[in-house]
């Protein structure tokens, strides 16, 4: 199943969402590769220590006769490179932004990701593509070939705006308005009474397509990006490790 974790908008825990999902179902003995598709390479760098240079997701858009095998890397956490079983990644790094504005006049440029994943897509559980906060080729590559659309969003008075716009986007891309897509609802401070029950009221609509799991804010999950580990190694026991394992089993529910 590939999932992919969408929001034009910027800072609303794609990666966090992406990386910590990535690692707790590979942690669950599922089959896991994720792809980062963002130029600023924050999935790739909790797990790959240095960046790569070559065998990227640019060279895969890039060359239709490019081997997916071989941008395919083993998940590494941590400053002794221990191996994540279950998780592998194909890694970004700032060339894809050149990458993206090349493969923009091509032909069948939608499809060029699509095209690559079928030929290994069997050999994983789950497919976890990382978005970039824009709307251009390199997510349309990643809605053409989603099963599943994940849209984290935040608890601030503008977070929906934009929201129908991106529907579009995704129902041009799709060719149907009969797509599927979870709100997932990030970094929650019960503190916020006031703002809480305003997004609440704003999602209402949505009800049917909310994930029932909600990330609460976690100084834990701020840090892991600090320290380039997931949540549930940097502080197993911290409310962030408990609200991804919570989200593993919800995401397996639908996957299976
Ligand atoms: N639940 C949370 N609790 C605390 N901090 C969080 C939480 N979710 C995300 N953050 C922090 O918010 C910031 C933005 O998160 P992240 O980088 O995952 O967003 P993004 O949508 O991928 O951003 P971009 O659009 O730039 O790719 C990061 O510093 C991250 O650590
Ligand atoms: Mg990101």
């Amino acid at each position: 199943m590939k999932l992919i974790i969408l929001n034009q908008k910027g800072g609303v825990g794609k990666s966090t969402v992406a990386t910590n999902m990535a690692y707790g179902l590979a942690l669950s003995g599922k089959r896991t590769l994720l792809v980062d598709l963002d130029p600023q390479a924050h999935s790739t760098v909790i797990f790959c220590s240095d960046l790569p240079k070559t065998n990227t997701v640019s060279e895969l858009l890039s060359k239709k006769s490019f081997k997916i095998g071989d941008a395919i890397q083993e998940a590494k956490i941590g400053d002794n490179e221990e191996p994540v079983k279950n998780l592998s990644i194909i890694p970004a790094n700032i060339h894809l932004a050149i990458t993206a504005e090349q493969i923009t006049t091509k032909i069948h440029r939608e499809k060029l990701l699509h095209n690559h994943l079928k030929k290994i897509e069997n050999d994983f559980d789950f497919i976890i593509i990382d978005c970039p906060p824009s709307v251009n080729v390199l997510t349309v590559n990643a809605i053409y070939t989603s099963d599943l659309i994940i849209i984290p969003t935040i608890y601030g008075r503008y977070s929906l705006d934009g929201i129908a716009d991106l529907f579009q986007s995704i129902e041009d891309v799709k060719e149907t308005s009969d797509f599927k897509y979870m709100i997932l609802r990030n970094n929650r401070d019960s503190r916020n009474k006031l703002s809480n029950e305003f997004v609440e009221e704003q999602l209402a609509p949505f009800k049917n397509n909310l994930l029932q799991t909600i990330i609460r804010r976690n100084e834990a999950i701020n840090q892991t990006q600090m320290n380039n580990e997931p949540v549930m190694v940097f502080d197993p026991r911290s409310y962030g490790a408990e609200d991804f394992k919570k989200l593993t089993r919800e995401i397996i529910s639908y996957g299976s």
